[in-house]
């Protein structure tokens, strides 16, 4: 049986306490305690549909173990999209470009391009597909993904957002 521990973190904006094994990575910490828009999907670092913001930086959850992020703070899509204006545009961009398949790289999708344009990322379609290059899209529906992250790039360079 492993060793439970109890680690202290603002998520989205919450600071909660979350009961972990020792050895449980970060996403399914998240999960086991209702965070479902964090999806699981290869669970080895190489999807990207777990990704969370760390600290404000994009970071594939199931790669983080639980326990290292005592003290830290996470934001999830959910998170981001009802605290933040640019990740509700990202989020409305996905919609209006029609971006969303299946839906289940889009929350990694939505926090990758959050990082993205957080960090001035430009309406760049060659950078922007470097920035969710960590990203897969099984529906393989890249190009509506790499619209919709672009659509927002230009809005904020045309000062809309
Ligand atoms: S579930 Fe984490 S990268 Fe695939
Ligand atoms: S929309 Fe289905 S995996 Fe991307």
């Amino acid at each position: 049986m492993s060793e439970k521990i109890n680690i202290k973190l603002k998520i989205n904006g919450v600071f909660v306490t979350l009961e972990v094994l020792a050895h449980q990575n970060l996403l399914r910490a998240l999960r086991d305690n209702y965070y479902w828009d964090v999806k699981c999907g290869c669970e080895v670092g190489e999807c990207g549909t777990c990704t969370v913001l760390l600290d404000g930086q994009a970071v594939k959850s199931c790669t983080v173990l639980a326990a290292a992020c005592d003290g830290h703070e996470i934001w999830t899509d959910k998170g981001l999209g009802l605290s933040t204006k640019l990740t509700a545009r990202i989020q409305d961009a996905f919609v209006e470009c029609g971006s969303v398949q299946c839906g289940f790289c889009t929350p990694g999708m939505v926090v990758a391009a959050t990082d993205y344009l957080k960090n001035g990322g430009k309406p760049d379609r060659t950078a922007i597909r470097e920035a969710i290059s960590g990203n897969l899209c099984r529906c393989t529906g890249y190009v509506k993904i790499v619209d919709a992250i672009y659509k927002v790039a230009k809005d904020i360079e045309e000062g809309l957002l």
